[in-house]
């Protein structure tokens, strides 16, 4: 009889984990699906989600979908199997998780698009992300006024290396740059020596080093005498690869003994080293905790039946969603201290 006893309060237990998400600890379950850890970033993103929901009260179910479609939508049904009350999702593949959305919404479980927009469903409730757009206006920008395209005759010579094409970041990002250094490829001050203008053409699977590397080297490989003088990378992973491929391959002294002007996008450590060693010339400062605390305040308003503050909206090609868009910092070696390192987003000590 006693065992009996047991055994319902056992099972009752292990139905009210699994469907409440209150896991046995009265808490609410919060399911954060990552796409990656090969980058540093989504490691932060990551850790800092995970403290600070906990901080909140939350329990956290934070997964990482090895850079795999497939791998993500399963953790996310699994997510929603086990009870989590809301999930926010940075995805692999933008348009690759209908199944999963779908059947959230079905349970009533609201869903984040974190920092990626979910695209062509229209199970998405928010959007929290920084200024994307903005992001690539920054670094056409940066270009523009290192060259002194506006005050200098050139021509100069650029390349560019572009994002994942299943992450819809990386058009926007790409967009934001090209709205400026168009019209000055158009006017021909600025000369692309390998004719790849076109997302397509430059884009990056996965942004991965590799893949972005071995594209710039059969590039550099074309340039013989003629000078590199900016090469617009959208982030850091990619600036990583054009830096080693530079490194490898190309005779700075050839180009009157200048590094040419590189972007990126992130502050990552390794990029940030690039850049105090002269290889790097730029980064784009995301704060991801200003971005977790976001995303809990958003998830925090609406368990609490509130609507959380937005400031934009994005169409996902299913529906206007409702955006908060954080701002994005214009970072070199200028004002790295003031921004990385006295808001202790890195110690001295990572950079050396
Ligand atoms: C983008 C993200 C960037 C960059 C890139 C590679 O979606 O906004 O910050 O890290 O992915 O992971």
């Amino acid at each position: 009889m006693f065992k009996k006893i047991l055994g319902t309060i056992i099972c009752a237990a292990i139905a009210c984990a699994a469907l409440t998400g209150c896991a046995g600890s009265g808490k609410k379950k919060v399911g954060i699906s990552m796409p990656t850890q090969d980058l540093q970033r989504w490691n932060q993103d990551g850790s800092y989600m995970k403290e600070k929901f906990e901080a909140a009260g939350y329990e956290v179910d934070l997964q990482y979908a090895g850079n795999k479609a497939d791998v993500q939508l399963s953790q996310i049904e699994d997510m929603i199997n086990t009870g989590s009350k809301v999930i926010v999702i940075a995805a692999v593949e933008a348009s690759s998780l209908g199944q999963a959305l779908d059947k959230a919404a079905k349970k009533k479980i609201p869903v984040i698009a974190y920092d990626r927009l979910l695209m062509s469903n229209e199970n998405v409730s928010y959007y929290a992300t920084f200024d994307n757009y903005k992001v690539g206006q920054i670094q056409g920008e940066f270009v523009r006024d290192a060259l002194k395209l506006d005050s200098t005759d050139g021509p100069y010579n650029i390349e560019f290396t572009a994002g994942d094409p299943g992450d819809n970041n990386a058009g926007v990002f790409f967009q934001g740059a090209m709205d400026v250094l168009k019209p000055y490829l158009d006017s021909g001050k600025l000369v692309c020596v390998s004719g790849q203008t076109d997302f397509d053409s430059v884009a990056t699977t996965k942004w991965d080093s590799a893949t972005a590397q071995a594209r710039a080297e059969s590039i550099i490989g074309s340039y013989s005498n003629k000078n590199i003088d900016a090469w617009l990378c959208s982030n850091d992973s990619t600036a990583q690869g054009v830096v080693t491929a530079l490194d490898s391959s190309y005779n700075s002294a050839g180009r009157n003994g200048q590094w040419p002007i590189i972007t990126g996008q992130d502050c990552d450590i390794v990029s940030m080293k690039n850049m105090l060693a002269g290889k790097q010339t730029m980064s784009i400062f995301k704060d991801t905790r200003t971005l977790a605390e976001r995303t809990v305040i958003m998830v925090n308003d609406i368990l609490a039946g509130k609507t959380p503050e937005t400031n934009s909206e994005y169409d996902n090609k299913a529906k206007q969603v409702p955006s908060y868009l954080c701002d994005p910092v214009f970072a070199d070696i200028n004002n790295y201290k003031t921004i990385l390192i006295d808001s202790g987003y890195y110690s001295e000590a990572d950079l050396a």
